[in-house]
């Protein structure tokens, strides 16, 4: 029986098209038609998508979260641990995409396979309720500030097995390999700090005997292009080390992240040259700021005499000017598609001063009001999320939020070849 002529005339349109659409070379999450993407990572303590959102005036189309893995037991009296609560995602009313980072807390030994399945399942529920996903796992792994530091060899391996296991259950899950920015590597890490003989090595790429910043800060640490679908750096800037007091960045700042060439200024006489991240990595897949912002030292200290201290907008619009804002860098990098803020407030110290250093640029509503005037100038390349008919109203305003138990008797086994249930075990 020859087809209806309805059905030729469709097939025959179908014949029209070009064989393979522009669609079809995007990686998992990455935005079409050279826009890029806006992230925020909020302190949910105090904040959240919505407020954010109501804020910037704009929706962003991410949002991130941290937890562990294995899995922390969730303490219901103060909402420590547990999983990351995409509800609050949910409630902005937008269909933007959930941002889970993933810190093997206990050391990459404590990841049973169960584990893994279990992520895997939370991420795939995210899926079917209709959001991209994106996993880090492990970031700055390249440092030594973090308990998974300075172990390529068993990076590597729990970097295998999550993509095994993970893509299994979650296949679209976007997996971000994200180390530290080059610049500033080895970050004063030496080869006696290095627990492994077959990592010490390793990581003395040029082979001298020493880790300099012409050792490559990337390399023993990447999994393979067959494994990650998103290459990511962290980058902050926090003034003149040791960092404690406010300077506005010079131009350039930014873009040293993905050349690895650290400009001369006030920390150095001469530029020096790290390994270069955007045209090792980017070139093959797109590439992301998974967290970044400049420091606002609410106490300064130390700040030389004659020293004419900026102000709060100064220092942040400094380096919103120098990157987020910035259409020649932006246009120089195409690969460059995800830029997520770190919207937080920490304490933290080098060389035994401490600051309270604020990364924020949607707080305080001076730096608020000149963040959202300079990015009007750009709005049109970013893609923002869209609104769901019917608002956070239209949206189940629960995610399904399944929790480990704290003691689970039976070990979780994957069955071989077939993904996992939707449920707990
Ligand atoms: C998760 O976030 C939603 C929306 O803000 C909130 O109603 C809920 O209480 C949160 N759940 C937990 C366990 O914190
Ligand atoms: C924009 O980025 C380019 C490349 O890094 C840099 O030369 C320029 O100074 C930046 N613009 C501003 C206003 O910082
Ligand atoms: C700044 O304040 C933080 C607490 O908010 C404190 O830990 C730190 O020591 C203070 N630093 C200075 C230089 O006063
Ligand atoms: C700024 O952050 C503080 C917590 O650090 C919070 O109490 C306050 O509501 C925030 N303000 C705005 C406008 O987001």
């Amino acid at each position: 029986m020859p087809p209806p002529p309805l059905l030729c005339l469709a097939l025959s349109l179908l014949a029209l098209l070009p064989p393979s659409s522009a669609q079809s070379t995007l990686a998992l999450n990455e935005p079409p038609d050279n826009t890029l993407l806006l992230g925020a990572w909020l302190d949910t303590s105090t904040d959240s998508p919505q407020s954010f959102n109501a804020r910037l005036g704009l929706p962003a189309p991410w949002f991130q979260f941290a937890q562990n893995i294995p899995v922390d037991p969730l303490d219901q009296s103060t909402g420590q641990g547990g999983i990351v609560n995409a509800s609050m995602v949910w409630e902005t009313g937008t269909d933007a995409g959930v941002y889970v980072t993933v810190y093997p807390a206990q050391g990459f030994a404590a990841i049973r396979d169960q584990d893994w399945a279990a992520l895997g399942v939370q991420l795939q529920s995210y899926v079917l309720a209709g959001r991209g996903v994106f996993l880090r796992f492990a970031p700055e792994m390249n440092g030594n500030w973090d308990v998974w530091g300075i172990q390529p060899t068993a990076f590597k391996a729990a970097w295998a097995r999550m993509h095994a296991l993970v893509k299994l259950s979650c296949p679209s899950c976007a997996l971000v390999w994200s180390p530290n920015a080059s610049p500033g590597y080895p970050y004063s890490i030496t080869p006696d700090m290095v627990a492994s003989a077959e990592d010490r090595q390793a990581l003395d790429t040029d082979g001298d005997g020493a880790y300099t910043a012409a050792d490559d800060a990337f390399a023993p640490y990447y999994p393979g292009d067959a494994l990650v679908d998103w290459a990511g750096v962290s980058y902050y800037y926090k003034g003149v080390y040791p960092n404690s007091y406010n300077v506005a960045n010079g131009p350039g700042t930014v873009e040293a992240a993905l050349t690895g060439t650290a400009p001369a200024g006030l920390e150095q006489a001469q530029a020096v040259q790290y390994t270069p991240f955007y045209e090792t990595y980017c070139e093959r897949m797109p590439c992301m700021f998974s967290e970044s912002g400049a420091a606002w030292h609410w106490n300064q200290t130390g700040v030389p005499a004659n020293f004419d201290s900026p102000t709060h907008t100064a220092v942040e619009q400094a380096w919103w000017r120098d990157g987020l804002t910035n259409r020649t860098l932006l246009s120089a990098y195409p690969r460059l598609k995800l830029l997520m803020l770190f919207e937080w407030q920490k304490v933290e110290a080098d060389a035994g001063i401490s600051t309270l250093r604020d990364f924020r640029i949607t707080n305080a509503t001076d730096v608020l009001q000149a963040f959202r005037a300079d990015m009007q100038a750009v709005q049109g390349t970013y893609r923002w999320a869209n609104e769901l008919p019917g608002g956070a109203a239209g949206v189940p305003a629960q995610v399904p939020m399944p929790q480990p138990s704290p003691a689970r008797a039976t070990p979780y086994r994957m069955p071989a070849g077939e993904s996992t249930s939707l449920f707990w075990n």
